[in-house]
This record gives C-alpha cells, sequence and structure tokens, in this order.
C-alpha cells in the first residue's frame, strides 16, 4: 500500500540546500555513455525510480553500470553493441524511458517490447510512433490500455527524414535524434514551440553534427564518440518545490538557497512567471557545465500578484505548472494559464487534479480544456486530498500543506521516489511539518 503525508502549518523555510540530479539529463547521461566507446564517469545521476528504469533496460540489453554512491560508471559499448534484451523492457511510471527507448531500439537490428504501469500504458504513443514510422521503423502497439506493449520490430534501414510535430515535446524530439543517430543523412525536427533541449545540447557536447535553428533541430548524419566525464545539474523541477514553500510562506524571514541547479532557458519558464508575479529570486555563481548552464538560486517570501501566463512559456515550465498553481493561489488577484493542453496527458490529468484538489483546499479554481483560473487567497482550510500517483501533484500538496489552517492528508505518495527521493527529509531540513501517517 502505497503511504500518506501529513503536513501542518509549518514554520519559514530557512537554510541552504541541495537537490538531486536532473531527471532529464540523467536519463540522457546514461544512455549517450552507454552509446559511447568505452567507459564513462557520471556524477550525481539521479537514483530515481524512472532513471533506475532506464539503467535497468540498458543492463538488460548487456551494458555494465557500476554504481558507487553519487559516481556511476557506465561501460559504453558504442553504437552498434546493444544486444537483443531477453525479456520485455520495463519503463515504469517512466515517460521519457519508454519515448527515448524507443527511438534508440527502432534503429537496431533486433527486435523488442517495451511496457510500463497502468498510467504510462495509457500515455499517447502515436506521437513517436508516426515519425519513426515515417523514417522507416516498424513500431505498433499491442495489448489493452492497462497491459499495452509497444512492439519494435528492429531491423529496418530508416531513411532521412523532416518532421512537424504537431506538439512541443522533448521527448517526441529525442526520439527522433536518437534513432537518427543511424541514419545516413539528415533527420530534423521542426515543433510549434522549442521544448528542453538536453538531447541536442548533449548530442552537439559528444561532438555529433547538430544545426538549430529556432524550434528546428537538424542532425546530420552517424557519428561515434569515446566515454568521457558527464556532471549532472540539481534539477530546478525538484527545487521548484521548496523554491515555492518559501516565496509563499507568510514569515517575511523565510528564505533559502538551493545550490547548483540546473539553469537551461529551456526549463527556466517557471523562474520567469514567478518574477513577473513580483517573487524575489536571486541567481548567482552561474556558470556552464557541458553546454549546460548551472548556478545558486536565493528565494525569498514574496508578496506576489496574479498574472495571465504567457502560453508561450508553458513548454519551459510543462513540469512545473502544478507547483505554478500552489504560488498562483497564494498570490493577489486571478491568475490565467491556458496553452497547457499537454497536462491532460502527463502522469495524471494534471488540470483536473490540480482543480479538484485545490478546490477541496477551499482555493477557487476554474477549469478549462487548456488550462484554470486561480483566484488567490488565504486561510486555505485543510483537506484529505490525492495525489492521483502523480508525483509533481503529491509534492505541490504538500507544499501548500505548509501554509494552508488546517492539516493537508495526501494519500498514495509512494509515486515521490519516481522523480525526488529525499524529498521528505529535505522538507523537514527546511523545518517543514511533514510526516507519514
Ligand atoms: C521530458 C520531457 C517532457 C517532460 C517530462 C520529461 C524529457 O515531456 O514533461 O517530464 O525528459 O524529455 P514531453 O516531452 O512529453 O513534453
Amino acid at each position: 500500500m502505497s503511504r500518506t503525508l501529513i503536513v501542518s502549518k509549518s514554520p519559514p523555510p530557512q537554510g541552504t540546500i541541495f537537490v538531486p540530479g536532473d531527471k532529464s539529463i540523467s536519463h540522457r547521461a546514461l544512455i549517450f555513455a552507454a552509446l559511447g566507446n568505452g567507459p564513462s564517469e557520471l556524477t550525481n545521476i539521479l537514483p530515481s525510480e524512472d532513471v533506475l528504469c532506464t539503467a535497468n533496460i540498458l543492463r538488460q540489453m548487456g551494458i555494465t553500470i557500476d554504481v558507487d554512491d553519487n559516481f556511476w560508471t557506465v561501460h559504453g559499448v558504442g553504437l552498434k553493441g546493444l544486444r537483443p534484451p531477453k525479456e520485455t523492457l520495463y519503463c515504469g511510471n517512466s515517460g521519457t524511458t519508454l519515448r527515448l527507448m524507443t527511438g534508440l531500439l527502432s534503429a537496431q537490428s533486433f527486435g523488442c517490447k517495451l511496457t510500463g504501469d497502468i498510467s504510462l500504458n495509457q500515455r499517447p504513443m502515436d506521437r513517436i510512433i508516426e515519425p519513426l514510422t515515417l523514417m522507416g521503423a516498424k513500431v505498433s502497439e499491442e495489448g489493452d490500455k492497462s497491459r499495452r506493449r509497444i512492439v519494435v520490430k528492429g531491423g529496418q534501414v530508416l531513411k532521412p527524414m523532416h518532421y512537424s510535430s504537431p506538439v512541443a515535446s522533448a521527448q517526441v524530439k529525442s526520439a527522433i535524434l536518437l534513432a537518427g543517430l543511424y541514419v545516413s543523412g539528415s533527420v530534423s525536427v521542426t515543433e510549434p514551440l522549442k521544448s528542453r533541449d538536453h538531447t541536442e545540447r548533449m548530442m552537439k557536447a559528444l561532438g555529433c553534427d547538430i544545426s538549430i535553428k529556432g524550434s528546428t533541430v537538424t542532425l546530420n548524419g552517424a557519428h561515434s564518440w569515446e566515454g568521457r566525464e558527464f556532471l549532472i545539474p540539481g534539477d530546478l523541477s525538484s527545487a521548484a518545490f521548496p523554491l515555492v514553500a518559501t516565496l509563499i510562506h507568510p514569515d517575511p524571514q523565510a528564505a533559502i538557497t538551493v545550490c547548483q541547479v540546473g539553469l537551461n532557458k529551456t526549463r527556466t519558464g517557471l523562474l520567469t512567471i514567478l518574477e513577473s508575479m513580483g517573487a524575489k529570486i536571486t541567481i548567482s555563481n552561474r556558470h556552464d557545465v557541458l553546454g549546460e548552464l548551472m548556478g545558486d538560486i536565493d528565494v525569498q517570501s514574496s508578496q506576489m500578484k496574479a498574472v495571465k501566463v504567457d502560453p508561450h512559456l508553458i513548454p519551459s515550465a510543462i513540469d512545473e505548472v502544478p507547483i505554478l498553481a500552489v504560488a498562483a493561489a497564494a498570490a493577489r488577484g486571478t491568475t490565467e494559464l491556458r496553452g497547457a493542453a499537454e497536462l491532460r496527458v502527463k502522469e495524471s490529468d494534471r488540470i483536473k487534479a490540480i482543480v479538484e484538489q485545490l478546490s477541496k483546499l477551499g482555493i477557487p479554481i476554474r477549469e478549462f480544456q487548456d488550462g484554470f483560473d486561480i483566484e488567490g487567497s488565504t486561510n486555505w482550510r485543510g483537506a484529505h486530498c490525492r495525489s492521483y500517483g502523480d508525483h509533481r501533484m503529491a509534492m505541490s500538496l504538500a507544499v501548500a500543506g505548509m501554509i494552508a489552517e488546517g492539516t493537508v492528508r495526501i494519500e498514495n505518495v509512494d509515486c515521490i521516489e519516481t522523480s525526488f527521493p529525499g524529498f521528505v527529509p529535505l522538507m523537514e531540513s527546511l523545518q517543514a511539518l511533514i510526516r507519514y501517517a
């Protein structure tokens, strides 16, 4: 049985913290290290359930991965060295694992099947099956929703392609680019709005011939690379929870620093939106690691005001909308957020989940097909909430519980392990009154 969290009105967060490694970059570092020639040293890989699924799948295809606490060694076998897995590949709750692996595997000489948990098996795969099929791959879905298998036939020679994606999705773009490593000729993807660009940055750092023009990425042919070092920055999507907990705390003494967080521009939409709401945010110690910007983020308690969120910022804040909704609920006025229909197909239907759960706390919120309006208010009441098995919903509700008047119970919170192991003790170190029931 998945656990329940109990959160009560808490003293102001204070202190300096680190958050675990970036989830998106961790998946990619493992995959690119596995495809390199020889060993790569990876520091600060996120050891969460989602990332462990990617590591296990690589192991099932013959990759040796040694784990020594925060230092992982991946023994790369080169682009052509993966071995056929004996069993179905299990991706757990991880959309990134399923979609990136399907792209990579569609270009191998062998076939395989991939599956996931109930939530993942219901998430759309046509968005990657269509472009991979256009490249000549043979990928299909079999079984009903709860037991879906993605069947990759393998043994196909993939062709060059230009693809205009109907969705801004880094998972779609990355699946195509990974398959593109096996194409002689160029493969390019244009998105309606630019999604996170970690794959293309990593490919560039590894020496691939990749060009980026606006929201179009082009990979020109195959390329191989040697093992190397990868340093993973802290995950801004995880930092978002203690950051917002501090910003919305009414005590002016609330102030924290989160150190060495990834600040890639395709990920910082939340910070831009919060700043436009009047959040006191200062960034220092900016530096570049392997083409990825990182730095330290200071925040203090801030009286924020509502905004109309610019829909162009949604892709760069896509995973942060649940916690942004909590910030908006504490701001003065009505925040309007639209252009976020993608939230309907995340780990849960996040628009529905946000609307249902924040309403329980007495927060006025109105649902739209692609977003919501939230009226800021104080004196949130306690409530019995549910996470929908969605890690970001569970953590957002825990943050809300830190300033609600009554106790907030959140059911089914083991999902937090998919992205943020150590969330509860970390929040406790910031004075949160949070415990398991
Ligand atoms: C991710 C991309 C995003 C994001 C997900 C991680 C990635 O999904 O929501 O949590 O690592 O590529 P989409 O690409 O579907 O937008």
